[in-house]
């Protein structure tokens, strides 16, 4: 034992520098990176919690102002009754229950609703008073409607019969979708929202996470019908990779297999075939709610410096993989949140209010959507990036010149090799009782990454960094300076670009620690 302990820090002192050669090829498919492509699902017994405090408007309007367009909210289907609680099984809502909603997030911010679709009783009288409800509170921010949540999961739930399956599922949509859209109150609308389809919870490749017997997924239910490319823009499914549902998959928890980029790759490729069913329906496909972990996450696992470095990869794969946008999962009182409203007692540790490190993949992927004027960009996931310590992205776009084709505009790198650090372990708004005792042994390593591109020699660059001191850290990250008050997420800080220029041959070089990722952008 002793020997092995000691061969293997001499490795990893020994093995500070790794190398990575890297290649845009000219021929590489590209997939559309909308600005929106990040965004949140709020349950809706935690959204009066949000409200009733200015962190989640604080910290998406920092967001909102690098990024200079919106995300949208996916409010989850009214299940809920009491704003305390948060897996009761009906909500029963009032007009003013909207209240406040347009006005607190910030300008342009987009909203989907989702409609109760459980209860056919008097041809979906609750449904048809909700959509009549959010149209007149949300009007212009209302963007689309879904009907029903995880309905892949109704038999089970008792909601539906075995009849229950995509044939009855698409009869029923359409009949809801039909009444909607023929009802006076949305043929009066200046505003006329459209549909989010599908909402299905189940992983096509994982069946042993499936809940109940069906037919459920989007190559199914667009076989047996459910397409309309007028009015449905998007088919939903939702996806967490890892569960603290079941003692089973809680002893599988894991950091270490958080930050792999092999693991993201393999959890969200299992939706390709989804997604090319969606995209010959002609919508896309939406990961319309997620999270590293289903059942409110892990603490230790979801709110560490990892996490962010996990949500920054799999939302750039999924959108290289032509999944337009990933919804984040908020509960108030969730261990995965990226920000808590309001302090709150749980498993013995009296909370406070604030951000937690994962949201960092946000305020830096800010910088990698943003675009100047809302010009288009595509992304591509580099095949010479490509490993489980490892990934990158080559995102184009217009740029400064029209050009017909879009050019490479940036770069993205993330090291994703685990680094575990002996600072930043705690934050007081998550338990203490999870704050990392792993240290990492010796120095920490950095990859020096070389990337061959078509930028002239000369060109002017401009480098941002996603850093914090290891994976396992829940404080102490910033965005090449910028940090988010713990307590208030007001942004902290000067941003801090570095500066560099391409080398001869259309060469660019970069160092990056060992967990962090980087932003390369012409300047
Ligand atoms: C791109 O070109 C390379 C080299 O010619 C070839 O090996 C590769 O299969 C091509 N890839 C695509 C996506 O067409
Ligand atoms: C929620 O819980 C808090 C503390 O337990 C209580 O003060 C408050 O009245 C509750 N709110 C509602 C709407 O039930
Ligand atoms: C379904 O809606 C009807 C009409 O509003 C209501 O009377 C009934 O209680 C609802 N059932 C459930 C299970 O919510
Ligand atoms: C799609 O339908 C086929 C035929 O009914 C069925 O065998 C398959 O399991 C379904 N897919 C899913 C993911 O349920
Ligand atoms: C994600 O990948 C990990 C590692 O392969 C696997 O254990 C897990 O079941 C996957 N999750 C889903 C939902 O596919
Ligand atoms: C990355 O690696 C996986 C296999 O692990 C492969 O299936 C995938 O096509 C690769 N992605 C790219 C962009 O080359
Ligand atoms: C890093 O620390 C976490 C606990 O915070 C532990 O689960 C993980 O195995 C450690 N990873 C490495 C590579 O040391």
């Amino acid at each position: 034992m002793p020997r092995l302990t000691t061969i293997a820090s001499l490795l990893t002192a020994g093995q500070t520098l790794a190398f990575s050669t890297v290649t845009v090829p000219s021929n590489i498919s590209r997939a559309v990176l909308r600005p929106d492509a990040y965004g949140y699902s709020i349950e809706p017994s935690s959204l009066s919690p949000y409200l009733q405090s200015t962190i989640a408007s604080t910290v998406l309007k920092t967001i909102a102002d690098i990024i200079g367009t919106l995300f949208v909210p996916d409010l989850d289907a009214p299940s809920v009754a009491e704003p305390n609680d948060t897996t009761v099984e009906v909500l029963k809502i009032r007009d003013d229950w909207f209240r406040g909603w347009t006005e607190y997030f910030p300008p342009g911010t987009d909203f989907i609703y989702t409609l109760n679709l459980r209860n056919e009783s008097h041809a979906w009288v609750n449904a048809m008073q909700e959509a009549a409800a959010a149209m007149e509170a949300l009007g212009e921010s209302l963007a689309l409607f879904e009907l029903g949540n995880e309905i892949d999961h109704y038999i089970n739930k008792g909601w539906r019969d075995d009849s229950w399956g995509t044939s009855e599922y698409t009869r029923q949509w359409k009949r809801l979708t039909g009444q909607i859209l023929a009802s006076e109150f949305y043929k009066q609308a200046s505003h006329q929202p459209l549909f989010q389809a599908a909402v299905f919870a189940d992983p096509p490749w994982v069946p042993d996470q499936h809940d109940e017997i069906d037919d459920f997924d989007i190559i199914n239910a667009t076989k047996a019908g459910l397409v309309d490319p007028e009015i449905i823009k998007g088919y939903a499914v939702h996806l967490y990779p890892q569960s603290t549902c079941d003692e089973v998959r809680r002893a599988r928890l894991s950091l270490d297999l958080l930050s792999n980029h092999q693991v993201v790759w393999t959890n969200v490729s299992q939706f390709i075939p989804q997604q090319e069913a969606a995209e010959k329906a002609r919508a896309p496909l939406i990961l319309g709610e997620t999270n590293s972990a289903s059942c409110s996450g892990q603490s230790g696992i979801s709110d560490t410096f990892g996490a962010a470095l996990w949500t920054t990869d799999y939302v750039l794969t999924a959108a290289s993989m032509g999944i337009e946008q990933v919804y984040f999962h908020l509960g108030h009182q969730s261990e995965y949140s990226a920000f808590t409203p309001l302090a709150y007692e749980y498993e013995g540790e009296s909370l406070t209010a604030g951000v937690r490190a994962n949201v960092y993949s946000h305020l830096f992927l800010a910088h990698v959507l943003a675009t100047k004027d809302n010009k288009p960009q595509q992304i591509s996931a580099l095949p010479s990036a490509n490993a489980s310590d490892f990934s990158g992205y080559a995102i184009f776009g217009e740029g400064k010149h029209k050009h017909k084709h879009l050019g490479l505009e940036k770069l993205v790198f993330i090291d994703m090799g685990v680094w575990n650090a002996s600072v930043g372990l705690s934050n007081p708004s998550t338990l203490s009782a999870t704050d990392s005792t792993s240290v990492s042994p010796g120095h920490r390593p950095t990859r020096d990454v070389r990337v061959q591109t078509s930028w002239p020699s000369g060109t002017k660059l401009q480098f941002i960094r996603l850093q914090g001191p290891g994976t396992n850290a829940k404080s102490e990250v910033d965005v090449s300076g910028v940090s988010l008050d713990l307590e208030s997420g007001e942004p902290v800080g000067k941003i801090r670009k570095e500066k560099a220029v391409v080398r001869h041959g259309g060469a660019v070089e970069v160092s990056l620690r060992q967990a962090e990722a980087i932003l390369i952008q012409l300047a």
